[in-house]
C-alpha cells in the first residue's frame, strides 16, 4: 500500500493537500491513508488539528457533527444508563440515546416566550438533575450540552464540568457552532478549555472546511478512547470522500496561519451591523444580558433579530429580506432570524442587511401591524412531556399511522421536529400532547418544514401500538 507518507513537504501546504496532489500524480488507487486506521498524511493532519484545538486526540468526521454526537453518546452510555441532557438537544443526540438504550433525563431550558428562543443550561439545573438521579438510583454515564446553541447562547460549561468531574461522569459537548472559539480573544472559551470531555464541532458550519465535514476531539484520559473509536467505525462509512477530509485539513492549515488575528475583520462587521440594526425603527438585535440573564455569554458572530413590531414572524422576514436583498439567514425561527458572520462575510454583505432591513422598516413600520398577528404558541418544552416509553424501545416498537385529531394522548413513534433547528418538539416514546401539535401545525402553516416525521404534512403521526 502506498501511503504516500514519504512525500517531503516543501511548499508548507497541509499534510492531506500535498498527499492529494501527490495521489493524482501518481494515479494512486489505494486512497491516502487509512480513514480508521491512520498511519500517513491523516495522521499527521489529526495531529496538527489536536495541537490547534487544545485536544488530547481529534477525529476528522465525514458525517457531520450529528455522527460526532451520536458516538459520543455511544461511547459513553450503555443501554440503561442514564444520559442528562437538554430537552432541546440537537436530534443527533435523539439519535444517540436510540443507538446507545440510554434513559433520557431531560434538563428544560430557560426560554423567553417573545423571541421564541431556548437558552442554555444551568450549572444548578445540570447539579439539581444529577441529585434527583442519585436520588431515583439511576446510573448517570454522561452529560450533554449545547454550547453554544444555534442562536449562539453559551452556557456556563467551567462549572458545568467541575459538578460533572466531581461525580466522575465525562461532560460532552456539542460545540457545532462553536469551532471558531479559539481564535479570537474575545470569543467565549472553548468548551475543551472549559473541561469539556468530549468537544464535537461542525468545521463546515462556522469555518471553511465542506458541508458534512466535521471534528470530534477529547481532552482527558476519562473517555474510553478506544470505545469511542470503535462508535465511530461503526457509524461511519468505510468509503470517505478525501476531498472533505483534505478540506478539514485546510481549514486547520487556515487558521493555524493566523490563529489570534483571522477573526478581526468579522469581529468588527458584526459590532457594526449590531449598532446599525438597532438604530433601525421596529427591529432590534437579542441582547442575552436583557432576555437571558443567566446566559451572559454570546457568541459575537451570532446575530439574533426580530421584526415582531413590524408585524413579522421570522419566517416572513426571512422570505422578505431574501426576495428583496438575497439574504440569507442561518436560522429561521418563528419570531426571530439568526445571521452568522464569518471569515467571508465583507462590507457589503452587511450594507446589504442594513439595506434590507431598513427598507422593511421604512414600508410596514408606518402601517403599524398588531404584533397578535404572528405565533401565538411558543416552544413547548415547558415540562408538560410526559415519556412512556425510551426512545429506543418506542423506535423498535410496533407503529401504526393515525389521523393527527387521533393521535393526542398516544405514544409518538417517530421523530417530529421542525428543520431547522433540527430540535425535536416530540421523541419516540412520548405521549403526545395537544401543546407540542399546535406548535408544529404553526410552524407548517408559517412556512416552516418539519422533518424525521413520515407524513411531513403531519396530516398523520406514527404512534406506538400499545
Ligand atoms: C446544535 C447543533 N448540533 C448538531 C448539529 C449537527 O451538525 P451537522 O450538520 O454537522 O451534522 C446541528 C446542525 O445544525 C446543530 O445545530
Amino acid at each position: 500500500m502506498n501511503l504516500n507518507s514519504q512525500v517531503v513537504n516543501l511548499s508548507g501546504l497541509p499534510p492531506l493537500i500535498i498527499a492529494l496532489r501527490a495521489s493524482a500524480e501518481l494515479k494512486n488507487n489505494h486512497g491516502l491513508d487509512r480513514f480508521f486506521a491512520p498511519v500517513g498524511p491523516l495522521l499527521e493532519a489529526k495531529r496538527l488539528a489536536a495541537d490547534l484545538f487544545g485536544a488530547k486526540e481529534t477525529w476528522f468526521l465525514v458525517g457531520g457533527t450529528s455522527c460526532g454526537i451520536q458516538a459520543s453518546i455511544m461511547a459513553t452510555c450503555s443501554p440503561g444508563d442514564t444520559i442528562i441532557l437538554p430537552r432541546n438537544a440537537h436530534v443527533s443526540a435523539t439519535a444517540g440515546v436510540i443507538f446507545s438504550g440510554a434513559v433520557p433525563k431531560y434538563i428544560i431550558p430557560e426560554s423567553n416566550c417573545d423571541w421564541d428562543i431556548a437558552a442554555g443550561i444551568t450549572p444548578s439545573q445540570v447539579k439539581t438533575a444529577l441529585e434527583e438521579s442519585e436520588l431515583d438510583g439511576r446510573k448517570v454515564a454522561a452529560v450533554f450540552i449545547t454550547s453554544p446553541t444555534y442562536n449562539g447562547i453559551c452556557s456556563n460549561l467551567s462549572e458545568i464540568s467541575q459538578l460533572c468531574h466531581s461525580c466522575g461522569i465525562p461532560l460532552i459537548v456539542d460545540e457545532a457552532h462553536g469551532a471558531h472559539f479559539k481564535f479570537h480573544s474575545a470569543m467565549p472559551n472553548t468548551a475543551l478549555e472549559q473541561g469539556a470531555d468530549i468537544a464535537i464541532q461542525s468545521t463546515h458550519k462556522v469555518l471553511s472546511s465542506l458541508t458534512q465535514s466535521s471534528m470530534i476531539h477529547i481532552s482527558r484520559d476519562i473517555i474510553d478512547e478506544e470505545r469511542l473509536h470503535k462508535c465511530l467505525h461503526t457509524l461511519q462509512t468505510t468509503s470517505p470522500n478525501w476531498l472533505l477530509l483534505t478540506s478539514l485539513d485546510a481549514a486547520r492549515h487556515q487558521l493555524s496561519k493566523n490563529p489570534t488575528n483571522i477573526f478581526n475583520e468579522a469581529m468588527e462587521l458584526a459590532a457594526e451591523a449590531k449598532t446599525l440594526i438597532n438604530k433601525t425603527p421596529g427591529i432590534s438585535v437579542l441582547d442575552p444580558s436583557i432576555f437571558f440573564p443567566n446566559f451572559p455569554i454570546m457568541d459575537p458572530l451570532r446575530i439574533t433579530l426580530e421584526a415582531w413590531q413590524l408585524g413579522l414572524s421570522g419566517f416572513e422576514t426571512n422570505s422578505i429580506l431574501h426576495k428583496s436583498h438575497g439574504i440569507v439567514p442561518e436560522l429561521i425561527g418563528t419570531r426571530s432570524i439568526t445571521l452568522a458572520f464569518s471569515l467571508g462575510t465583507t462590507r457589503d454583505h452587511v450594507q446589504g442587511l442594513v439595506a434590507g432591513l431598513k427598507h422593511l422598516s421604512d414600508s410596514l413600520l408606518p402601517l403599524q401591524l398588531k404584533r397578535e398577528k404572528i405565533f401565538t404558541q411558543i416552544l413547548p418544552f415547558g415540562g408538560n412531556f410526559h415519556m412512556d416509553l425510551t426512545p429506543r424501545e418506542a423506535f423498535f416498537a410496533s407503529k401504526m399511522k393515525l389521523k393527527i385529531e387521533d393521535s393526542v394522548g398516544k405514544i409518538c413513534g417517530e421523530v417530529i421536529c421542525p428543520f431547522p433547528p433540527g430540535t425535536p418538539v416530540l421523541v419516540p416514546g412520548e405521549i403526545i400532547n395537544d401543546r407540542a401539535l399546535d406548535y408544529l401545525i404553526q410552524v407548517i402553516n408559517q412556512g416552516g418544514i418539519i422533518s424525521g416525521a413520515a407524513d411531513p404534512t403531519l396530516s398523520t403521526i406514527v404512534v406506538c401500538k400499545t
